[in-house]
This record gives structure tokens, sequence and C-alpha cells, in this order.
């Protein structure tokens, strides 16, 4: 994540009841012998946690259990980023980046970033980058191509069933042949399914691994969180658009003050929008529905924050 010879000191959180099975996660790490790992700090103490830290990644949310409301969920999940914004503003480093992983993660994002006034809203973001993953693992099987050939994927919005999986600017590289570039609607051939099945099955693919393992994503999550925090430290690659929901400057008209996942790249440690993408009228009305969810979101998650 923070290249080949980064040394890290890895801080981990948890709750009080869990204590004892996060002193099994500290002998794994330590049995792990891992080269780049300098220390450990394992506390149920958010201030020894969050103090001087560089990077945070928020995992850890309240998941939505039978017969909860959209609603109950955003309450306890607000109180739980309140705390850790307020964390982040009173002892983090002041370039920390914060990544929120915990669903619903971009409300979960704004309400941390909320609450940490004192840092710049660019250090916050939520991960998009499973859907993108997700995205291009689909186009690879359906072209026949490796993945590592599925390009520039975006994903819009929300994570949630109203995100917006977008193909209209992808490519595949060394398609058909090598050397050769093809527009993945092109290489793809099926204008249908990419719209009637394509999107659907990313918006609904952490419900379908949900339902088939009884659990919630974990390693494909934690894959996502890698490649999202090594391109936003190290840089994309010239050319590459990655997936990122961040703090909304206005870009595509997306009202501002929303964590909204853009196509960005990174560079410098920064990441910034990509500009001036032209939007399919199918592609714009699927972005006024996923940035309705995401203001009604926001008024829910702001009225419990007040
Ligand atoms: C995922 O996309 O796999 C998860 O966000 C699903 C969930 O609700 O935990």
């Amino acid at each position: 994540m923070f290249g080949p010879h980064q040394k890290i000191i890895l801080h981990l959180l948890d709750i009080p009841k869990m204590a004892d099975a996060l002193k099994g996660v500290v002998m794994e790490l330590q049995d792990s012998s891992y080269p780049l790992l300098d220390s450990v700090v394992a506390t149920t103490d958010v201030q020894t946690a969050f103090l001087h830290i560089n990077v945070a990644i928020l995992v850890g949310a309240f998941p939505r259990g039978p017969g909860m409301q959209r609603k109950d969920l955003l309450k306890v999940n607000v109180s739980i980023f309140k705390e850790q914004g307020e964390a982040l503003n009173k002892y983090a480093s002041r370039d920390v980046k914060v990544l929120v992983v915990g669903n619903p993660a971009n409300t979960n994002a704004l309400t941390a970033l909320t609450k940490a006034s004192d840092l710049p809203t660019a250090n916050f973001s939520a991960l998009t980058r499973l859907d993108q993953n997700r995205a291009q693992s689909m186009i690879s099987e359906k072209v026949g191509v490796s993945v590592e050939n599925v390009n520039n994927v975006i994903i819009w919005g929300n994570h949630s069933l109203t995100q917006v999986p977008d193909v209209n600017h992808g490519y595949i590289s060394n398609y058909p042949q090598r050397d050769l570039v093809s527009p993945i609607k092109s290489a793809v051939e099926d204008e249908k399914w990419l719209n009637e099945q394509f999107i659907p099955l990313v918006q609904n693919r952490g419900a379908a691994v949900i339902a088939a393992r009884k659990l919630s994503s974990a390693a494909s999550a934690a894959n996502a969180i890698v490649g999202h925090m090594r391109d936003w430290l190290l840089g994309t690659r010239d050319g590459e658009v990655v997936s990122m929901a961040v703090y909304s400057d206005g870009s595509y008209n997306i009202p501002k003050g929303l964590i909204f996942s853009f196509p960005v790249t990174c560079r410098q440690g920064q990441w910034s929008i990509v500009q001036d993408l032209k939007i399919s009228p199918f592609i714009q009305a699927k972005l006024e529905l996923t940035t309705k969810e995401l203001e009604e979101e926001k008024q829910v998650a702001l009225s419990f924050l007040n």
C-alpha cells in the first residue's frame, strides 16, 4: 500500500468488547513477521488510536440488522463517525488521509469530515474502488481479456444500489491485438447487456457476496483499500483514472458538500477530479438518482448531528 520500502506503525482500534479478539489479531501480525511492520499499537482508547496518525482507514461501522431501517442505521453510524471525526480533528497528523469503508460509507465520511473542521476537506474519502474493481472484472470476463487490460471504468455517486458504473470513457488495451486500443463499448458489442445487466450486477454485487458468505466482502474490500490508498499516496499512472468518493466541489453539477464518487487522478498525495468528460443522457439520469439519495442521507445525518 505504501510502496515496497515504507515501514509502518499500525494502530488498531476496536470496541472494548472485542479487546481479546484484538489481542489475537496482534499475535497473528507478529507471527506473520512482516518486514515492513515496525510496531503495533492495539487499543480500545480513541485518543491513543488516533494520535499522530498519517493514514486512517475507518473500517468499523454498525451493520444493518434484520428489520432495521436505513434511518436507524444512519443514526448509530452518525454517533460512531462523529466521535472518529472529533478524534481525527484533535489528535491526528494535519495531513492525515482518511478512507471510510464502513457503510453507509459516503455519508459516514461526511459526518467525520463535518466534525473535523480544522482538517482540509480534501483529506477525506470513501471507498468505491471495490465497485470499480468489480466492474472491471466483469468487463474482462465478458470481453475475454485479462483484467489488467480493462482501464478507466468510472463509478459515480454513492457506494450503494444507486451507484453509477460508467464504461463510456473506459478502454481495453492490447485489443484485439497487441498495441491496439478499443473503447469498452465497441469491445463488448452488446449495449443492451451493458445497460440492463452489467450496471445492476455491479450495483448488487456487495449484496450477492453477503448472500453467499453470510458476511460482507472482506478480502476484496481489503484489496480495494490497498489500491485506493496506494494511488492516493503514490500517484496514478499516466492516463489512468480511478474512482474515489471525495468532497464535491460542484464538478459535473453535483452539489457542493456531498461525498460523491468521481473519476480522479492522483499526484504527489493529492487527488483531482477529471474534468470535462461528456456525460450521456442515460448516465445523467442515473447521476441525478444517486445525488438525490446522497442528499437525503446527508439531511438525515445532519439532523442527528445537530
Ligand atoms: C460491499 O460492497 O461489499 C459492501 O459495502 C456491502 C455491505 O453492505 O457491507
